[in-house]
């Protein structure tokens, strides 16, 4: 007989995970991993705390019966995580799972498009905040070329892999990049979704006047495109889209500052380090790891989990301002 999907406190479902990987990246984006911070002598995790494969692919196969349907690898960037193809062939061979995508910054995506597409990835969302060469480099952190990326966006589409672009807009910083890369992602069929600049982590010195809210975001669309709203796809769908009224094609607005979304929030990440977070905010996580190092069978994990689910009262965004607590960063929890 097959288990109830589990809910939380707040009557939420658990439909999402999110694996982080690696906490590693090949960028130092300054809203993420500023260098000065996650220089030389930081301290990442060592590699027998990461999660193997195979414990990876026994959590989703644990958590599938809970409701879990999409499984979206993250990092750290993802693919400095060696034979991650194979991990992707492990989770699509799972019943139950419906949607594997990755979210990568994009720079090795050209000689990985191929074997992770063939491995059975569904779709690839790409963080790139510039067009413009010179900004793409200066936010990046590493001087990391933006054709580079483009080339790996192309090769992805090649391979048969839908791409989305994310692109985090901070004021003084990149707001002059919003009509380029629209109008770019509409030539390219790559569906864009312009993210406001949160306050995750404590490395990153956010201030609320840096954040260009999605109203802002819109108002300059505007100047240029005509867009009708559409309605969400799925409840719990993160971006609200509008449509180009000439050709379909999407762009969104992930507004989690101006227009929090916990009400219908479904994700339970899991660090690289096998910690179990119910927010994206949280300051800690449940140790997993510890569990499935532990021994116990397959059932006593599912247990674990779906009792953290049920006592999930997170709405971190709705809340912003109202309490102050340590952050975890995003790079280590993967976004
Ligand atoms: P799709 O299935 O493609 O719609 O993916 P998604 O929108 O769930 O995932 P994606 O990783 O592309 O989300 C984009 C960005 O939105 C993340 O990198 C975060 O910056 C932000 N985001 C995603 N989930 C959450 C969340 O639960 N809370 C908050 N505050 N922000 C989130
Ligand atoms: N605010 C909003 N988005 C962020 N990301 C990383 N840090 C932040 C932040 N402070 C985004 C990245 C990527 C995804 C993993 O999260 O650009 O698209
Ligand atoms: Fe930039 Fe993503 Fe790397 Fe963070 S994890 S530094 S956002 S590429
Ligand atoms: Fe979900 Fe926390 Fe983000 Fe709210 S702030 S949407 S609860 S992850």
């Amino acid at each position: 007989m097959e288990l109830p999907p589990v809910v939380d406190r707040m009557g939420r479902g658990l439909r999402d995970l999110r694996i982080s990987v690696t906490d590693r990246c090949n960028f130092r984006c300054r809203y993420c991993m500023p260098a000065e911070i996650f220089g030389p002598g930081y301290a990442f995790l060592p590699k027998d705390e990461l999660l193997s494969f195979e414990e990876m692919e026994r959590l989703v196969r644990v958590m599938v019966p809970l409701g879990v349907e999409k499984i979206r690898l993250t990092g750290g960037e993802p693919l400095l995580r060696r034979g991650l193809d194979d991990l992707i062939a492990m989770l699509s061979s799972i019943r139950g799972v419906k949607d594997i995508a990755m979210t990568t910054n994009g720079i090795l995506l050209g000689h990985h498009a191929e074997a992770l597409a063939l491995a059975g990835l569904n779709r690839v969302t790409v963080s790139m905040d510039a067009l413009d060469g010179e900004i793409f480099a200066r936010m990046n952190g590493t001087g990391a070329k933006v054709e580079r990326v483009l080339s790996g966006i192309s090769a992805a589409q090649v391979f048969g892999l839908p791409v989305k672009v994310n692109a985090v807009i901070q004021r003084g910083v990149n707001e002059s990049q919003i009509l380029p890369l629209a109008r770019w992602a509409k030539d390219a069929a790559v569906d864009l979704r312009f993210i406001e600049y949160m306050d995750v982590g404590e490395t990153n010195g956010w201030r609320m006047d840096q954040v260009v809210s999605g109203n802002e975001i819109l108002e300059i669309l505007g100047k240029e495109f005509t867009l009708e709203p559409r309605q969400a796809a799925y409840r719990g769908e993160v971006a609200v889209h509008w449509r180009h009224a000439d050709d379909g094609r999407e762009i969104g607005l992930i507004r989690s500052v101006s227009n929090p979304f916990c009400q219908d929030c479904q994700r339970l990440r899991v660090s690289a380090d096998g910690k179990i977070f119910t927010c994206l905010f949280a300051a800690d996580g449940f140790d997993l790891k510890g569990v499935l190092r532990g021994g116990l069978p397959d059932d006593a994990l599912r247990e674990t989990v779906r009792n953290v689910w049920q006592a999930r009262t997170d709405r971190y965004s709705e809340e912003r301002g109202l309490v102050a607590r340590p952050k975890a960063e995003m790079s280590y929890l993967g976004g």
